[in-house]
């Protein structure tokens, strides 16, 4: 299988990707690492490690629909068959998501349905939150609301700041995310005609957990 990653930003999640491709867990290739941005620091890092990438900044002049347009061309002219967004902090295009429905993954920073969009560790640290986490979803037209596969839990600790609390998150994502592409890459883990992910033959009308404790260390 051919995956490709779109990122925004650092890129540890691709790196955690890219590490369990290379050790055989996940049995694939990247094919492509594109961001939008040609500053993201992933960038550097996909290079380092030898991948394959290419950035699709959005032009000022062109719209959603076109930008997309491009970000699919360059994926499929590398023939990447699922994608995994990594930190990409764009939008997508409701064409895009439709042409890889059931292939495309996101990794979010909060246990969802709580705290969608931007800033969520601030918004769990706000609303007093005594456990957060990331979710592993598939992609839909609902930003943030597609179904989810995979939640990592974390505690909150009194004297957390975003800051400590966004890096014992990252920390489970970095298990997670890997984790649901093996899924999907050994063909454990797919859609079905309704877009509700099945897992081992199993609807999961709830995601699966993994509690983490404070160092990050799994607690199951
Ligand atoms: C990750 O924490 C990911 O969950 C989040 O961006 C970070 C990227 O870090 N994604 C979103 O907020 C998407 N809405 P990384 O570049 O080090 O992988």
């Amino acid at each position: 299988m051919r995956l490709g990653i779109a990122i925004s930003g650092v890129g540890s999640n691709m790196l955690a990707l890219a590490q369990a491709c290379r050790d055989g867990r996940i049995p694939a290739d990247i094919a492509l690492v594109a961001s939008d941005r040609n500053d993201a620091p992933g960038l550097v890092r996909a290079t380092e490690l030898g991948l394959p990438t290419a950035t699709i900044a959005r032009n000022r002049d062109e719209t959603r629909d076109q930008h997309d347009a491009r970000l699919r061309a360059a994926f499929e002219s590398n023939g990447v068959d699922c994608i995994a967004l990594a930190g990409y902090m764009r939008i997508l295009s409701a064409d895009f998501v439709a042409a890889y429905a059931g292939r495309l993954l996101n990794i979010h920073p909060s246990l969802l349905p709580r705290h969608k969009g931007l800033h969520t560790h601030r918004a769990a640290l706000a609303a007093h939150d005594r456990e957060h986490g990331a979710t592993v979803h598939f992609v839909t037209p609902d930003l943030d609301g597609g179904p989810a596969v995979l939640q990592g839990i974390v505690p909150v600790l009194p004297d957390d700041d975003e800051q400590a609390l966004a890096a014992r998150v990252q920390r489970c994502e970095h298990t997670l995310y890997p984790t649901v592409v093996e899924w999907f890459t050994r063909g454990r883990l797919r859609c079905d005609a309704a877009g509700r992910p099945i897992l081992d033959g199993e609807l999961l009308t709830v995601p699966r957990v993994i509690r983490f404790d404070a160092e990050g260390i799994r607690r199951d």
